[in-house]
């Protein structure tokens, strides 16, 4: 082999780009090339001739129109970046003979399955948001030649979400040092997922080479939202006391799957196993100072 692998990472600055970065960086069999807005905008096609340049051998495309009730309101704008930009990522990767890395995630499922999703499931988006990146998970498929489609769930890294302002994890603490009353719908379940865990797995997912398709990657478990905020106070060992809620309480716009838990199957039988949820918190919780 000798040569290094470039790997271009398009959202580099955001949440789950930074971590991956980071530890893309670290020493390994990758170069990486990080690509930011300014450098590349998947929407508009010309733009991406900076990769026809590049040549990356794997282009990680995690830019994502992210805001979930806004993509009720502007639905035009979340497939412009979440189902286009992916076709246009795809058309370029193919041009190139890179792999195309498509991040989406638990939002494609309806949620009615009752215990945690596989590879095999039939996607369902219930939501805008959902649904265009269920369209770029089939643009990806379609349109790539050598593709990976890398679900993840409930995100939370030091970055914090740039189209959302930060992160689940940030917020809750952020509300305690306020001292504000602080509510979580408890019946809505999720994988809660550390960034830096995903960019770990998918460094060593990719010197694997497995087969194409599509993977689910979170931390090991579920929990409901309302679970995973008491964790963080348990784990912090703060008394704060978190109300549970219904998530009819909160007028949003967009409709959540009621369970949106994922399995990693495939990983696991690529035997790439993630820690558990609470491991994986406690990382984060240490990791930012705050433990
Ligand atoms: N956050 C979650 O809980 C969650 C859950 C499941 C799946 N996911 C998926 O995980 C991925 C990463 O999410 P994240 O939490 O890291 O979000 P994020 O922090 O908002 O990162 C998105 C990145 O994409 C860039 N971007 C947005 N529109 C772009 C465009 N048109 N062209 C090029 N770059 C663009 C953003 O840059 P600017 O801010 O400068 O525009 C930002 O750097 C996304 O694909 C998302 O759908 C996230």
């Amino acid at each position: 082999m000798g040569r290094s692998m470039k790997v271009a990472v398009i959202g580099a600055n955001g949440q789950l780009g930074t971590d991956l970065v980071e530890v893309f960086k670290e020493d390994s069999p990758f170069e990486v090339i990080p690509l930011n807005h300014k450098d590349l905008d998947v929407t508009i096609s010309d733009t991406l001739g900076i990769l026809k340049e590049l040549k990356p051998d794997v282009i990680i495309n995690t830019a994502a129109y992210v805001r979930v009730d806004d993509s009720e309101l502007y639905p035009e704008k979340a497939f412009q970046v979440n189902a286009i930009g992916a076709l246009n990522v795809a058309r370029v990767a193919s041009e190139i003979d890179a792999v195309n890395v498509y991040i989406s995630t638990d939002y494609v499922f309806d949620g009615t399955k009752g215990e945690p999703y596989t590879e095999e499931d039939t996607p369902n988006p219930i939501n805008v948001y959902g649904l265009s990146k269920y369209a770029g998970e089939i643009f990806t498929r379609n349109y790539s030649k050598k593709y990976y489609i890398v679900r993840v769930a409930s995100l939370y890294g030091k970055a914090g979400a740039r189209g959302k302002g930060g992160n689940f994890v940030d917020f809750m603490i952020q509300k305690a040092r306020n001292g504000e009353e602080i509510r979580v719908v408890d019946d809505t379940f999720m994988s809660p997922t550390y960034t830096k865990d995903v960019a770990r797995t998918l460094k060593k997912f990719l010197e694997l080479k497995p087969e194409f398709g599509v993977y689910h990657m979170v931390n090991e478990g579920f929990c409901s939202w309302y679970e995973f905020a008491k964790a963080i106070f348990k784990i912090l060992e703060w008394n704060v006391e978190v109300k549970p809620i219904k998530s009819s309480e909160l007028k949003r716009l967009a409709k959540r799957p009621g369970f949106s838990a994922l399995r990693n199957r495939k990983l696991e039988e690529l035997n790439l196993k993630m820690r558990p949820w609470r491991e994986a918190l406690k990382d984060y919780l240490r990791e930012r100072g705050y433990l």
